[in-house]
């Protein structure tokens, strides 16, 4: 296995937010954790790179990380150092993940802006990140991830902030990474629509806890919980702008 999170439960000032959260993941395979906002998504992505916030603390479980690991937040905004060039900004990860000297970094980070599809990737090296389209930005973002050569990539509501044709676009891109780099992947987010094209195996939580689990297929054709039921007629009631199909 190449993360193993046994029985994590987190406490914060107000009581336990994360409840006896078993998971794992192997090399190259793709979980899904989905849940409304609040549900604990975030915060159990946290620990496993050991990042909580302060006041939040944990209480008990175990975590067993194989691998590197890279993680991409929701808002590439507050990621992204705005008086920074972008292609800068990525040269100087590789430089702390690798040891390399500049020019050497200034190559990888140009490889990286290739490989996240950045058009135009000398042009934009130069860019700061607010003249870059929100797109770009998250794919500067999946770049500086990259960066450090990860084999388990964590990922934060990616596309959260993103307008549904450029999630798409970034969801694609992921995807293809995945496979491309055999990395394996935890995908949160509040949204099962986005989960699911991402994800083989399915986590739904619900305050704190894991209230259902499977093959994502299987989830979203026999859900057996209300709750995952209930995310999931959200759902399909929405219209699909892109025109695909959701569920089935
Ligand atoms: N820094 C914090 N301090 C105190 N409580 C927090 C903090 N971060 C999160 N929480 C609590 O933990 C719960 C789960 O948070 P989080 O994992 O961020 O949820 P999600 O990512 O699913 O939206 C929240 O509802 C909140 O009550
Ligand atoms: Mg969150």
């Amino acid at each position: 296995m190449t993360v193993q999170v046994s029985g994590l439960t987190l406490a914060g000032p107000r009581g336990t937010v994360v409840e006896d959260v078993s998971f794992a993941l192997g090399r190259g395979e793709a979980l899904g954790i989905v849940g409304e906002s609040g549900s604990g998504k975030s915060l159990t992505l946290r620990s496993i790179i050991g990042l909580l916030p302060p006041g939040i603390h944990r209480v008990s479980g175990e975590i067993t990380v194989q691998g590197r690991v890279g993680m991409v937040f929701q808002d590439p905004q507050t990621a992204l150092d705005p008086l920074a060039m972008v292609g800068a900004q990525v040269a100087e990860v590789v430089r702390y993940a690798r040891g390399v000297r500049r020019a050497a970094a200034r190559e990888r980070a140009l490889d990286l802006m290739r490989q996240v599809q950045m058009p135009d990737p000398e042009r934009r090296f130069r860019a700061y990140p607010h003249q870059l389209s929100g797109g770009q930005r998250q794919r500067i973002v999946i770049a500086m991830a990259l960066a450090t050569d990860p084999e388990i990539l964590l990922c934060d509501e990616p596309t959260t902030a993103l307008d549904v044709t450029v999630q798409r676009q970034i969801l694609l891109l992921l995807e293809r990474l995945r496979t491309e780099l055999s990395l394996a992947m935890i995908f949160v987010s509040h949204d099962l629509a986005v989960v699911e094209q991402v994800s083989s195996w399915l986590l739904v939580m619900e305050q704190g806890r894991v209230v259902e689990r499977g093959a994502t297929a299987d989830v979203i054709a026999h859900p057996e919980h209300p709750y995952t039921r209930r995310l999931l007629e959200s759902v399909l009631a929405l219209p699909r702008l892109d025109g695909e199909k959701v569920a089935g």
